[in-house]
């Protein structure tokens, strides 16, 4: 069970959203189950903001609703059909013949919830399951007592479930009994997406996810499945007791898509960058647009003089650099730090190392990171690879010490290009954003002379939004998402 802990309502909705988008991207047409109730509109939100973008198709998805209350018709103002028509299917472009939910006013319930059976495994079966959860862990309205064998089925709500429920029935008590899924069913999903917010949901979550699996708390059977995720917000999560927090920012397992509004917020980043154009020309779309909610240091590892072909002295040509580096900062919104690091012209390179994870250790105990950017693991440039190495060492040093969490993001760069599978993290972004990355990249005068790379920068990012949707996101012959026009690669370990 993977469990993620986020800071809000809106930021779990958001993670939940692209959840989904994942895996509807894998598949286009995927068989997904969803869940009514309060939680999940956030993430209908999402996922309807992402159709109108033009990023999720939905003309394939066939889906399948946890449940309905008995003797209340589609049609009536409270039904979970029409709450499903109003929070999602108006505004997303599903076949009204591939959405599915139970019939509350079938003749004979418990032939619609055979019916119901039937009808999910000739889909074959439900990919990804949606799932809430009342402060009583019901799943579904598998209420308490809820045998762990059960199929959709007919059941009687405990007074708890239709006393909260009531606020929905204008004039009239929540309906006495409902036709759900069962447990067993839930369990056939092939991955499940539990969510819950607020501090009502903190008992239920922890006996949930931390208790033990028993029919008194029905959520706890998820412990039992083998690909289950839970995103809550923190208020849910304060009565758990084990500690989530993990470096991921996000779910492992799927490659993510974040655009601008995606980024991390308040946070302090440090971008390790081996020579002084590496950072902007490698990942300088993420970096002007995370300048503007976070505190961003960029490292700049070494002078990198030798890379300015011209007669200058070295003290000339180091000054030219960190003028630049000054000058592109100014643009990005970016606080410089010149590492200025012994091993780049040492002869005894592991005693210089040594010197410098010590000054960077030092570095970080000041600024205190909650995210690092380092060249990712194949980058073989020599220089890159050195400080690659300094900027985890330092970083374990000072870690050993803090022992704070801190995220490690690795970047594509024009030295390093990403195989297939070696990056888990895109960030698409639009012209705006090329466009300042394109002014910090040509701060780096000496560099540009040199050598066009503004222009491969570019060409990278450009070839990068150009097949990744398709060989990433949905594979050969599928139809991709549409994302902006620009693409950085990232691997967060
Ligand atoms: P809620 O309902 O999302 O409105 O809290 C969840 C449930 O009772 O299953």
């Amino acid at each position: 069970m993977k469990v993620i802990i986020t800071k809000n309502y809106q930021e779990m909705s958001a993670k939940a959203a692209r959840f989904v988008l994942a895996q509807l991207w894998h598949k286009s047409n995927l068989v997904l189950g969803l869940a009514t109730g309060a939680t999940p509109i956030g993430m209908f939100k999402k996922l309807i903001e992402a159709h109108k973008q033009g990023r999720a198709d939905f003309s394939s998805v066939t889906t399948f609703n946890l449940d309905e209350y008995l003797g209340i018709p589609p049609k009536d103002a409270e039904s979970y059909y029409t709450f499903m028509n109003k929070s999602l299917f108006n505004s997303i472009n599903a076949k009204a013949e591939n959405i599915h939910l139970l019939n509350g006013i079938a003749d004979d319930p418990n032939q619609e919830c055979f019916r119901y059976e039937q009808m999910i495994k000739n889909a074959g079966g439900i990919d990804l399951q949606i799932l809430g959860l009342g402060p009583n862990a019901h799943l579904g309205f598998n209420e308490p007592g809820t045998s762990f064998d059960s199929r959709t089925h007919l059941i009687k709500l405990t007074p708890s479930t239709r006393n909260k429920n009531d606020k929905y029935f204008k004039n009239r008590h929540t309906p006495s009994n409902a036709l759900t899924m069962g447990l067993s069913t839930i369990m056939g999903a092939k991955k499940t997406l539990l969510l819950a917010s607020g501090k009502d949901k903190a008992k239920a979550i922890a006996e949930a996810i931390e208790g033990n699996v028993r029919t008194q708390v029905p959520a706890s059977i998820l412990q039992w499945h083998q690909d289950a995720t839970v995103i809550i917000d923190e208020d849910a999560a304060s009565k758990l007791e084990r500690d989530y927090s993990s470096p991921l920012l996000f779910a492992d397992g799927d490659v993510e898509v974040l655009t601008k509004q995606d980024l991390p917020e308040k946070k302090k980043i440090v971008v390790i960058s081996p020579h002084p154009d590496d950072a902007s020309i490698s990942m300088g779309g993420m970096i002007s647009e995370l300048a503007k909610k976070n505190k961003v240091h960029i490292v700049i590892t070494t002078s990198g003089y030798r890379s300015v072909v011209s007669e200058t002295k070295m003290q000339d040509v180091i000054a030219i650099r960190e003028k630049e580096a000054k000058a592109e900062s100014k643009i990005l919104g970016t606080i410089p730090y010149f590492l200025q690091a012994k091993f780049y012209d040492a002869k005894d390179i592991d005693k210089a190392i040594n010197q410098d994870i010590k000054k960077l250790s030092a570095f970080f105990k000041k600024i205190k990171p909650d995210i690092v950017f380092v060249p990712q693991v194949n980058d073989k440039h020599p220089t890159h690879k050195l400080s690659r190495e300094v900027a985890l060492k330092s970083l374990l040093s000072y870690n050993k010490k803090s022992k704070s969490s801190v995220s490690i993001w690795g970047y594509e760069g024009l030295w390093s290009i990403f195989a297939e599978g070696d990056f888990n993290t895109i960030f698409a972004f639009d012209e705006k954003v090329m466009k300042q990355k394109m002014k910090a990249i040509a701060s780096q005068k000496s560099q540009v002379q040199r050598t066009r790379f503004d222009v491969a920068a570019k060409s990278l990012a450009q070839l990068r939004a150009a097949i990744v949707p398709e060989q990433a996101l949905v594979g050969y012959g599928a139809k991709a998402p549409k994302l902006p026009k620009y693409i950085e690669l990232f691997s967060v370990v």
